[in-house]
Parts: C-alpha cells; structure tokens; sequence
C-alpha cells in the first residue's frame, strides 16, 4: 500500500526594485523610523514600479520557483494564485500568470483569504493533488498591497509592502512504512464577524472602485496570538507532533512583536522562528512564501527539517500548515 502526499519541490522569491524607507516615509506622514522601528519592527519594504502588475511579481517569483525545483512550466497543472490585489476584477490573476509561462493545460484560479491567502492556497493544492485533481501545483503569493494603500493614514501606510512567493509541489506515492515528507496536515480558519476590523473600503459590488485599507490595528492584534498559537496546536495535533518536534516556525510576516508573542507562547526559541518582517514588511499573502525562500536560499531549511506555516489576517482567516521539507 502506498499514501499519497503533496511534496515540496523548491520555493522562489521575488521583490520589486524600489525600496521605500521609514526615513522617506516620514517625509509623507507625521511617523518616525523609532516609532515603526518599536511598535512593528519595520525597517523598510518594497515598491512594485508603475506598469508592474501583481501578475509580474507572481510570475517571477514562480520562475525561481520552477528553476529551483527543476520542473518545467509544462509539467505544471494547478496555479493558484492568493492575492488580495489581483491585477483584474477578473479573469483570476493565476489565468494571467498562467498565460505569462505559456502554459496552455490544467487549471488556475485566485484564492482570496487576505493575509492568510498562501496557507488556503496550499491547503487547497494539497487536497486537489491527495484527490487526483492535480499532479504538479505552482502555489503563488502574490501583492501589490502599495495599491490599494491610503498613503496619507499613518496607521497603516508604514506596515505594507509588495512582492510575490512561490512553491512547486508535486504528487508523490510513498509507501506506507516510508518516512513522511511533504504537507503532513493543514489547518483552516476563518470567522467573518471580524470583517470590518480590516478591510478595504471599495470592491465592484460595493463601490465599484478598488478601495483603500482600513484596520483597527490594536483589535487585530488582540486576536492575534491566541488565534495563531491555537491553530498551530490544532495542526500539530492532527498530525501527531508537538512544538518540540518543530525544526522552523516561518509564521505571517504583520508585526515583530506578535511573531515574538506567538513564538513565546508557543515555548519556541526564537532562533527557530523565521523573521523578515524588517526587511519586507507586510506583503500580506506573499508574505510567508517571501520568508520561506529566504529561510531555503540562505541554508536555515533543509531537506527533513519540520517546518510550521502560520498566517492571520483579514476576514478574519487564518491557517497553519505542516511540512517534512
Ligand atoms: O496582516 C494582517 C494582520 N495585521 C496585523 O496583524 C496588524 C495588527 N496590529 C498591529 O500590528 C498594531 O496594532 C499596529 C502596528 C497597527 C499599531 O501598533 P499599536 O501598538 O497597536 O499602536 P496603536 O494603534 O495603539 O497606536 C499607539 C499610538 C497612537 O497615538 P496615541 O493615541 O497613543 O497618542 C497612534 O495614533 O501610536 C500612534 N500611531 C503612530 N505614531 C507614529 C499610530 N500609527 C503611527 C505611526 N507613527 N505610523
């Protein structure tokens, strides 16, 4: 007998040119690099360029995914793209990054779960391969959060960033007695009672125009911890392991201090947490894929490693996911 698991074949990164620092940022609003410093941990993040689309972020990030995996596009079957600020009302920006790598088979849609848009979309992949649905998934996480950003509101222009993450995962058949690997057990959650603690005000139903962020930052940081530590329980539980077996954390990169919380209350030594939220800021979906290709380029994750994928946001959702890498 064999067990069917959706294994992880590489990760890619990808961060448009333009870094905007908290220096120039209090040039625009009444903030300082101490105060985003303090209260976030936020040094600087990325600006996609005019013209560069949430499509193009996605697609190179997915083109360092493909080479890190040494899988052609062709083999690919399933895009999904998480985002927030697809480049379109429709079609789904998966059929457009789709289209950019000349793939013209298997599906693609958008997943819209906010900052917790990577942890659904990998969950999704997952079920789709463990149904016989798919057989090779590009799983993207892709922003360009600067977009739809009110740049005059101190309370939330200094948090985001933009960029994209991707990971090639693929059908794998192993044999019942051989060590697991891939993507062990997922988690997902989501209570919409929360929805106006951060949202966009706009939507083509609504307002028929894009919108612009609006968060109660202190009431989504009130939920924060005791929302991811608990579903990180709930995937460590379903797949029989404990926070002692945990080799990384790469939670969603919102706030230093609520990735420390998580991390403290979860009893984690911090230098088993992954942390660029100073360096990308809140890239909201793109955010955990971003950390993950850091954590894999610089050496941190390897092969074996047991590996806890968190995110909170928006809806609320959130998510967790395990992985043998
Ligand atoms: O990705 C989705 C999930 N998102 C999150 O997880 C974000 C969760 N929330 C947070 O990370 C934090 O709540 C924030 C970083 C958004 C805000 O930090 P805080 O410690 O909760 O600050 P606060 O909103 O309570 O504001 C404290 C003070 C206020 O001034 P007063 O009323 O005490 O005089 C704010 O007006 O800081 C002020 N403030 C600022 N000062 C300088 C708010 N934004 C800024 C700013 N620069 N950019």
């Amino acid at each position: 007998m064999t067990k069917t698991r959706s294994i992880i074949r590489g990760v890619g990164g990808y961060l448009p040119e333009k870094v905007l620092t908290n220096a120039e940022l209090a040039a625009m609003v009444d903030t300082s690099d101490e105060w985003i410093q303090q209260r976030v941990g936020i040094k600087e993040r990325h600006i996609a360029a005019e013209g560069q689309y949430t499509s193009d972020l996605g697609l190179e990030a997915a083109k360092k995914a493909l080479e890190a995996s040494g899988v052609s596009a062709d083999d690919i079957d399933l895009i999904i793209v998480a985002t927030t600020t697809p480049d379109y009302t429709f079609p789904s920006t998966a059929s457009i990054v789709q289209m950019k790598l000349g793939i013209h088979h298997g599906m693609a849609f958008d997943i819209q779960a906010v900052c917790s848009g990577f942890v659904y979309a990998l969950a999704t992949a997952d079920s789709y391969i463990k149904n016989g649905l798919a057989t090779r998934a590009l799983v993207i996480g892709a922003e360009t959060f600067s977009r739809i950003i009110d740049w005059t509101d101190r309370t939330t222009c200094v948090l985001f960033g933009d960029g994209a993450g991707a990971m090639v995962i693929e059908k794998a058949e192993l044999a019942d007695d051989a060590p697991e690997q891939g993507v062990l057990a997922s988690a997902l959650r989501s209570d919409g009672h929360h929805w106006d603690k951060l949202y966009v005000d706009g939507g083509p139903s609504t307002t028929g125009t894009a919108g612009h962020v609006h968060m109660q930052g202190p009431e989504v940081f009130r939920h924060a911890v005791g929302k991811i530590t608990d579903v990180v329980y709930s995937t460590l539980d379903k797949a029989g392991y404990t926070v002692a077996d945990l080799d990384w954390f790469v939670p969603h990169q919102a706030n230093k201090r609520i990735i420390e919380g998580a991390g403290n209350k979860l009893g984690l030594p911090s230098e088993k947490v992954v942390m660029t939220v100073d360096i990308h800021a809140n890239t909201s979906a793109a955010s955990v894929p971003l950390a993950l290709s850091v954590a894999v380029a610089d050496g941190r994750i390897k092969s074996g490693d047991l590996v806890m994928l968190e995110a909170m946001g928006g809806g609320f959702t959130w998510g967790a996911s395990l992985i043998r890498w």
